[in-house]
């Protein structure tokens, strides 16, 4: 029996169609990959089962009492919380428990003879309670996750202002698996994991009794968890046995056979008219010769697509143009190190980025890749030595969350804000380039 059902499901945007008489079962236990291009309507299919949009036809049936965990594509914190309060988002009233347990704890210290009998009754209460809610279970839910995931104990009680975005993405996360659930939605879980946490959510998930669709573009993660694909393209879900290499196999396959069949329809066509040119004039074929063209006629009127190709994935194509070359010195660090409080990330780098180089930067979560950057743009300062770049760079710089959109603001806007050189015109063809297409353009 399928634990979730969606049937016929239409979803449109305005006047955008997403999805369209799209069918998908889940089933109880079964690790599902989700894949397809980017804006075809995979998290939308997510928020569909979560509950938090409504198809505009179509029903989603979910079994009685299902519990989900769903985390989003979007982690948003509000920054003043610390990690263990994020990790007690639904249950503060454990949290408050918990305090309370600490503080009456804390005050019987220091009393004594029948005030003390008072509070170790008052203690043993909340204690009581504090069991019989389930608060033992949960706490250790909260640390093995926690552990599991790489937050050690001293990050416990940093605000997550404090953290990176990896560390970020790995908090949500781990909210999300502490959670007892029957099925787990994973809108690419494992965007900003470093190489460590993706083992462990790995094999979290392989141990995992219940089920769990798993947006994702790392193929390494589908190949080792996923028993079955489901792509999402042209407004459908289609579900493919297997995993990523399977599906990457047979769909080549697939290609292939089209791509022959298409080459077999188009010589079937070049010789029929070839015939039909040959021996239109010709005593004794003419009948024969006009024979073959009302059938070809007709076929090709039944069947207008007949000869169309079958078509590939979009990619993204652009080339840098050129610029004038300036300086060959483009970043110089003296010395370089930065602490935040107690914490140093790094101390004394010394290096120098030349033109035309081509750096990549590594490391796991936390260890200062990102702050990096923004010392390197001048956004934060050093703690001792110095980075500069060179003169009169113009710098491109991509954000890890996307932050430094206005979310208020179209494609377009965005776009032409960038470029105020170019004609609206210009912006847009290149915005092509990225897959930006038709009204794609005016979204915010
Ligand atoms: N709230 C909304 N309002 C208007 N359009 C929306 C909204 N949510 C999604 N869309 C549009 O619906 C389409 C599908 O979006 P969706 O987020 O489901 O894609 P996706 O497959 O998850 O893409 P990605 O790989 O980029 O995450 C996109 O064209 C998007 O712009
Ligand atoms: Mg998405």
């Amino acid at each position: 029996m399928a634990i979730v059902t969606l049937s016929d499901i239409h979803v449109a945007f305005g006047f955008e169609v997403v999805l369209d008489k799209l069918n998908l079962q889940l089933h109880p236990g079964e690790k599902v990959g989700m894949v397809g291009p980017n804006g075809s309507g995979k998290s939308t299919i997510l928020k569909l089962i979560v509950g938090h949009i409504d198809p505009d036809m179509g029903r989603v049936i979910k079994q009685k009492g299902l519990r989900i965990g769903y985390l989003s594509q979007e982690t948003m914190f509000s920054g003043d919380r610390t990690v263990l309060e994020e990790m007690h988002a639904g249950v503060e009233h454990l949290l408050k428990l918990q305090r309370a347990i600490q503080a009456v704890s804390d005050e019987m210290e220091s009393l004594a003879g029948s005030e003390l009998q008072v509070k170790m009754k008052q203690y043993d209460r909340l204690c009581h309670d504090f069991e019989i809610e389930g608060g033992y279970e949960y706490e250790i839910g909260i640390q093995k996750t926690l552990a599991g995931l790489d937050f050690e104990p001293e990050l416990h009680h940093a605000k997550t202002s404090a953290l990176s975005g990896g560390q970020l993405s790995r908090l949500s996360l781990a909210q999300v698996l502490m959670l007892d659930t029957d099925l787990l939605l994973l809108d690419e879980p494992t965007n900003h994991l470093d190489l460590q946490a993706t083992e462990w959510l790995e094999k979290f998930l392989t141990g995992y009794n219940g089920a769990a669709v798993i947006i994702s573009h790392d193929r390494c993660l589908l190949d080792k968890v996923a028993c079955k694909i489901i792509e999402v393209e042209n407004r459908q879900a289609r579900v493919w046995n297997g995993n990523y290499g399977n599906y990457v196999q047979t769909k080549e396959t697939e290609r292939l056979q089209q791509e022959r069949e298409h080459t077999r329809r188009v010589e079937m066509v070049e010789r029929t008219l070839d015939f039909i040119a040959r021996n239109k004039d010709q005593e004794g074929m003419r009948k024969t010769a006009r024979g073959r063209k009302t059938r070809l006629n007709r076929l090709l009127k039944e069947n207008p697509d007949f000869l169309d190709k079958p078509v590939n994935q979009k990619t993204i194509s652009f080339t840098f143009g050129k610029t004038d070359r300036k300086s060959d010195l483009v970043l110089r660090c003296e010395g370089l190190s930065k602490s935040f409080g107690d914490l140093t990330l790094f101390e004394n780098l010394t290096f120098d980025i030349l033109n035309g180089q081509r750096i990549g930067i590594t490391g796991p979560n936390g260890t200062g890749k990102s702050t990096f950057l923004r010392l390197a743009l001048g956004r934060l300062e050093p703690s001792a030595g110095r980075i500069r770049m060179g003169r009169n760079l113009r710098v491109g710089y991509l954000d890890q969350h996307g932050d430094v959109l206005d979310p208020s603001r179209s494609v377009l806007d965005e776009a032409l804000s960038v470029n105020p050189g170019l004609s609206s015109e210009q912006v847009r063809n290149r915005l092509g380039a990225f897959l930006f297409t038709g009204d794609d353009v005016f979204k915010q």
